[in-house]
């Protein structure tokens, strides 16, 4: 009878500690670095809105859609379109295993989101970006951040 309840213990306290964060400005100096600041029109506090609405700079997160794809990391991407979750058919169009959006080592993302950005509709891809974020003044998500 105590096992499920140890194992939950210790599953959920692994989950906890596992999750990752950024803070705002730390994202904003590797977008800034990843040459993101005014790629195909968007700015970096495109970008830090962006992750707010998606993941509030989570970077463990993973979410389940209506649709049974999942959404990964500080920019919620979908894994029935950019990433193979190897859990429902996926375009794989990044070419990239989700599990690595959701690293701290932001490259595999920051190549997938190029990508995103790049093709139709760019930052629209988000629907979030398209409802809170296009159009408002937003230039106080770099407030304060050091980007060298
Ligand atoms: C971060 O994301 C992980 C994975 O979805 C989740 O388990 C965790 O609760 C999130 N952390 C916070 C504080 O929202």
């Amino acid at each position: 009878m105590m096992k499920p309840i140890l194992i939950c213990l210790v599953s959920c306290l692994l989950t906890i500690v596992q999750a990752i964060f950024i803070h705002r400005c730390d994202l904003a100096k590797i977008l800034h670095e990843e040459d993101l600041d005014g790629f195909e029109g968007y700015s970096l506090s495109d970008w830090l809105c962006l992750a707010a609405l998606e993941s509030n700079f989570n970077i463990s997160k993973v979410n389940e859609n209506t649709d049974g794809s999942f959404d990964y990391g500080i920019f919620q991407i979908n894994s029935h379109y950019w990433c193979n979750d190897y859990k429902s058919h996926s375009e794989n169009i990044c070419r990239v295993d989700c599990r690595d959006l959701l690293s701290l080592d932001l490259l595999p993302t920051i190549n997938c989101i190029k990508k995103i950005v790049s093709g139709a509709g760019g930052m629209k891809n988000w629907v979030n970006w398209r409802l809170h974020c296009s159009g408002r003044p937003l230039s106080y998500w770099t407030t304060g951040c050091h980007l060298g």
